[in-house]
């Protein structure tokens, strides 16, 4: 199938090439038609170089020295040739030539001479996003059957957060092979308990123990929980990140004041998601001055931390429980031992001694590890794009879990 991806000029236009590559992957041809304030964003070469094809950059690019009836109607030969359009970045400005019609180079007519599915995947700065001109122009293009990636929300490049961040890539990429972009609502009703971060134990009054997590995973997973309708409550550790919207977050220090939440809101929830980097360990005793240098050697006694993924796994009851094992060796194995001794119904094993991948990084790949012996390998991608593999398989689970009821 052929898809013809708008290329917009917007600070996100360089992540349309990660767009054409993932869709590329599943199977698409891809040609690339870019606006001229693309350009000034990123290099038509590179998407030359990742299709391998033709790349389409102004009205008459096509006629090169001499206008030929054959260029002059390009646009009639795109829009005929391929069978989805996808925008990404769709800037306001698109937007708005294509709410109100105005074609007035390449990409805005082939939009109008286009009559096959049109996904719009929108980046822009939040206050643009929110100004009703926009919001307007967004339920014109809903309401002609156009279907909208919500961007992300976070940092944007002008600083500002909220909502404007062009939605990962390869959940655009899933979305159109998936055939029909519509906001998915399939963790309404439930409630999703997720834990998140680092813990960091005390061994005095100014020093602690902690790891690197920097609770990323965990907040993907929120943010994928609640936009897909769940009601979520994040137990956190220490993090340096903005609250998510929409999510009751705790914030905790220790692994027993972590136990605590959990199990203060074990009874309401219907899904767990254990990604916390919960310390081992800890100094049970630790005292509550500043414990003072002498030239004697130290050593200290740490005494284990209570397992919590544990005890939730031997309370569990019809939860669907979903742990973690951050492994550096024999990751499938440990995974399957942490699966069966804290009673999971799966694990998501994460080789965190690769570099770019696991604690404090924006990416991770992990595998999938389920009862059934089934291990589903998830290829590297933002955590964003993991957290929804990773509900995706849990509600798998929890039909499969229904129907053998
Ligand atoms: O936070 P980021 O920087 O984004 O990094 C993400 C991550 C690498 C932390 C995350 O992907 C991950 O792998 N989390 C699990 C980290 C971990 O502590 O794994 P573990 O194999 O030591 O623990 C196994 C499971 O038991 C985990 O679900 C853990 O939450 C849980 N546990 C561990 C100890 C304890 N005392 N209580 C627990 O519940």
């Amino acid at each position: 199938m052929n898809v013809a991806l708008g290329v917009g000029g917007g600070i996100a236009a360089y992540k349309s090439a990660e767009l054409a590559r993932a869709l590329m992957e599943r199977g698409f041809t891809v040609n690339v038609v870019m606006t001229a304030s693309a350009e000034e964003f990123i290099r038509p070469l590179t998407f030359a170089a990742l299709t391998g094809r033709k790349v389409i950059t102004g009205l008459f690019s096509a006629a090169s020295s001499e206008a030929t009836l054959s260029s002059a109607i390009e646009h009639i030969r795109v829009a005929q040739e391929n069978q989805i359009l996808v925008v990404a970045p769709a800037t306001a400005d698109l937007l708005a030539k294509f709410a109100h019609g105005l074609a007035d180079d390449f990409l805005t007519t082939t939009y109008l001479a286009f009559t096959g599915r049109v996904v719009l995947a929108p980046a822009m700065n939040t206050n643009m996003w929110n100004h009703p001109a926009t919001q307007e122009n967004l339920k014109i293009l809903r309401a002609r059957g156009h279907e909208i990636v919500e961007p992300d929300e976070g940092v944007l490049a002008c600083g500002m957060v909220g909502p404007g961040r062009l939605a990962d890539p390869q959940r655009i990429a899933e979305l159109v092979a998936a055939g029909k972009v519509e906001p998915r609502r399939d963790l309404e009703g439930e409630t999703v308990l997720i834990t998140a971060g680092p813990t960091q134990e005390p061994l005095d009054a100014v020093r602690y123990i902690t790891n690197r997590s920097s609770g990323k995973m965990g907040y993907a997973l929120a943010e994928e929980a609640v936009a897909r309708g769940a009601r979520v409550v994040l137990v956190s550790g220490p993090v340096n990140l903005a609250e998510p919207r929409g999510v009751e977050v705790i914030h905790v220090l220790t692994a027993i004041e972590m136990r605590q939440a959990v199990m203060d809101h074990l009874n309401d929830a219907t899904m767990i998601v254990k990604s916390a980097a919960v310390a081992d360990y800890h100094r049970a005793d630790a005292p509550k001055h500043k414990v003072k240098k002498t030239a004697a050697r130290m050593s200290l006694e740490l005494d284990p931390t209570p397992d919590i993924l544990a005890e939730i796994g031997r309370k569990k009851g019809d939860r669907l429980l979903v742990g973690f094992a951050a492994e550096t060796e024999n990751l499938l194995e440990e995974a399957r031992r942490k699966l069966e001794s804290k009673n999971c119904d799966m694990i998501v094993a994460n080789l965190v001694s690769q570099e770019g991948i696991g604690f404090d990084s924006d990416e991770n790949e992990v595998v999938l590890v389920e009862r059934t012996g089934e291990t589903i390998p998830v290829r590297r991608a933002s955590k964003r794009a993991i957290a929804g593999r990773i509900f995706d398989e849990m509600i798998r689970l929890r039909l499969a879990l229904h129907a053998s009821q």
